[in-house]
């Protein structure tokens, strides 16, 4: 075999006249007579290899046989192309291989799909075949990218003093609330190891370690409902700080959003990122993980109609819930797309959607009929309505109404296209509720993890929490009681969260017993942890960045399916493998498994 002496995609000038040998597959092949073209592509792009029948017969012979994805290698010259038939559209469009010898390596059965982008390719059929659809130039440089990610974000840790630390993957359950992943014991019969949600605990106990600064590019594992932005396993950026604060993690944060940003895509994000409380951000946008690249926002309305005589709103009111609306700016809807607008709320479970269409000099709506003058001007004064515009209201509980018209804000803004899609839109999300009440389950739940520590200011308040037996003044007190966590959103989507962690025993115990979680139930849950907080824990805190999703909305894509070579779909299932699959009974009685009837 001939030995390579460069890439495809890398001839340039400097080759001009001399014997190169290039290796690579045939991405197209084409015989002019006397002449074939051959497309010859490698890792780093495509050149053209000549072989002429007059000048290397043997060359040509071999070429005239070769058909797509056949493995080469070409022995040649550089020369520059006859003038006129330069390819711009190649990095070595200038130049041509005349062949002097080509060896054929491999063969390739014909393809079930072509190896370029032009096709369209149902994604079954590409992740059956993923080693081809990983041929195509735009899922190379996917991967590409993610590995430049990687080497930016190590230099980054690097710079700032973290120490790269491995944490294992067979383990106890971790509190990140997901299902877990478990592995049967074989050395211990009834017992399971379980998959780590993420490094938690292990990386809190890396700070009572003393290592002060930790990191970890690490693989996550869920058991949860997928959707395009979610996988069972994912990667996080993962990192714990000692001796910190929120400034101090998110700071640190930024300027690593800040520098792959800008070394990979030559964006220079603007710093400090702006912060928005979880409060405003449920009322302004109806979700704690914002798209502010449109407007839509939606307006408080309950205070207009606390005493209006349409029976809708005032019911709401009443029974203690609220009246927002959205106004769609200049939108002229018809009838037909109101419509349709309306039942896609109701498919979220809306019980309707009121509307109001703003004419020149009058209001084309069925409800304005119940609404008294006074109310009509605030209404139009609130939301700065003029001719053209449609407001749309929900009225409901207040939850309700933030996943009513949160949903029905960004439905509009895909429907109509209202996203500016070359820009970033970076936020955090600072001041969360520690927790929630969830009514389910009826008992307080934590909204990050039950390790994020408590404002220092709120502490106070849990502790009034736990000595009422109230539950409503319960449910009120703690509704104040603000976490030391921050997210970090971009376009909508939530790429990363920490917190500052709870390093002392009495505030860890509060935590418990609000959270319902006996001193058992902790102890035999995360017990480890909490000896090891015993032992001179610093203050701490981290946070973890969803590397997939952040790759996926640094290159415009819709799916972290296309930033990870070898995905699941959405069912869990690996198409290239067969995974999940079913295992010999020999191997499923060494872990103690009953085989399924
Ligand atoms: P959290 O659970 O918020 O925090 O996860 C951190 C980030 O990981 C990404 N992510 C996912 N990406 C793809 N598929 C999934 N199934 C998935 N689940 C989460 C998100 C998310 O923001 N231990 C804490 C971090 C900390 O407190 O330091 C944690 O895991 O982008
Ligand atoms: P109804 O009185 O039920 O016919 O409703 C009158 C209008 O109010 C219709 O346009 C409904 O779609 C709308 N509507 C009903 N319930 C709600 C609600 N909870 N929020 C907003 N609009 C509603």
């Amino acid at each position: 075999m001939f030995k390579r002496t460069k890439y495809c995609g890398q001839v340039s000038e400097e080759d001009l006249g001399k014997e190169l040998v290039l290796c690579g597959w045939v991405h197209r092949v084409r015989n002019h007579g006397g002449v074939v073209f051959i497309d010859l592509r490698d890792r780093e792009g495509i050149v053209q290899v000549v072989a002429e029948e007059k000048t290397y017969p043997q060359a040509y012979k071999v070429a005239d046989s070769l058909k797509s994805e056949y493995v080469i290698a070409v022995k040649g010259t550089v020369r520059n192309r006859p003038p006129g038939t330069e390819n711009p559209k190649l990095k070595t469009g200038n130049y041509e291989v005349l062949a002097q010898e080509i060896q054929i390596l491999n063969i390739s059965d014909p393809l079930p799909f072509p190896v370029d982008e032009e096709t369209h390719i149902s994604e079954e059929l590409k992740l059956r075949y993923r080693y081809l659809d990983l041929r195509r130039e735009s899922m190379k440089e996917n991967l590409l990218f993610r590995h430049r990610a990687y080497q930016v974000v190590r230099n980054v840790f690097l710079k700032h003093g973290f120490v790269e630390i491995e944490t294992p993957f067979l383990t106890k359950s971790t509190p990140e609330g997901a299902r877990d992943f478990l592995v049967p014991s074989r050395l211990h019969p009834g017992k399971f190891y379980a998959l780590p949600q993420s490094p938690q605990l292990f990386k809190q106990i890396l700070m009572v370690a003393g290592f002060d600064r930790y990191f970890q590019i690490v693989r996550c594992l869920r058991d949860e409902d997928l959707r395009a932005d979610r996988q069972p396993e994912f990667t996080q950026i993962d990192f714990e700080m000692s001796f910190v604060e929120e400034e101090d993690v998110m700071s640190f944060s930024e300027e690593l959003i800040y520098t792959l940003f800008s070394e990979l895509l030559g964006i220079e994000l603007k710093r400090p990122f702006e912060r928005l409380s979880y409060t405003s951000a449920m009322e302004r946008y109806g979700t704690d993980k914002p798209d502010r690249r449109f407007g839509l926002e939606l307006i408080d309305l309950t205070d207009i109609f606390k005493n209006t005589e349409f029976k809708v709103f005032a019911d709401t009111i009443k029974a203690g819930g609220v009246v927002k609306a959205i106004n769609f700016k200049e939108s002229n809807l018809s009838r037909k797309e109101i419509d349709e607008l309306t039942q896609f709320v109701q498919s979220l479970g809306a019980k309707g959607l009121a509307w109001i269409r703003v004419e020149e000099g009058k209001l084309n709506s069925p409800i304005v009929k119940f609404f008294s003058k006074q109310e009509i001007e605030e209404l139009l004064k609130r939301t700065n309505a003029q001719a053209g515009d449609t407001i749309f209201f929900s009225a409901d509980q207040r939850e309700t109404v933030y996943k009513i018209l949160g949903n029905l804000r960004l439905h509009i803004a895909k429907k109509y296209k209202l996203i500016d899609e070359g820009k970033f839109d970076v936020l955090w999300i600072v001041d969360f509720p520690l927790m929630e009440w969830d009514e389910e389950e009826g008992r307080f739940v934590a909204l990050h993890h039950p390790f994020t520590s408590p404002k220092e200011e709120d502490i106070p308040l849990l502790k009034q929490a736990l000595e009422t037996s109230n539950i409503e003044e319960k449910k009120k007190l703690i509704s104040k009681v603000k976490a030391r966590a921050y997210d970090m959103v971009i376009n909508g989507y939530e790429v990363g969260g920490g917190s500052i962690r709870i390093h002392k025993r009495e505030v860890q115990d509060l935590v418990f017993k609000l959270l319902g979680i006996s001193q058992i139930e902790a102890e035999e849950k995360f017990g480890f942890l909490l000896k090891a907080l015993r032992y001179g824990a610093p203050p701490h805190g981290g946070l973890a960045f969803g590397l997939d999703r952040l790759i996926a909305i640094m290159r415009s894509l819709d799916s972290i399916r296309d930033v990870i070579a070898f995905p699941k779909t959405q069912k869990g299932v690996c198409l290239l493998t067969g995974a999940p699959d079913y295992v010999s009974p020999k191997q499923l009685k060494e872990v103690h498994i009953k085989e399924m009837e």
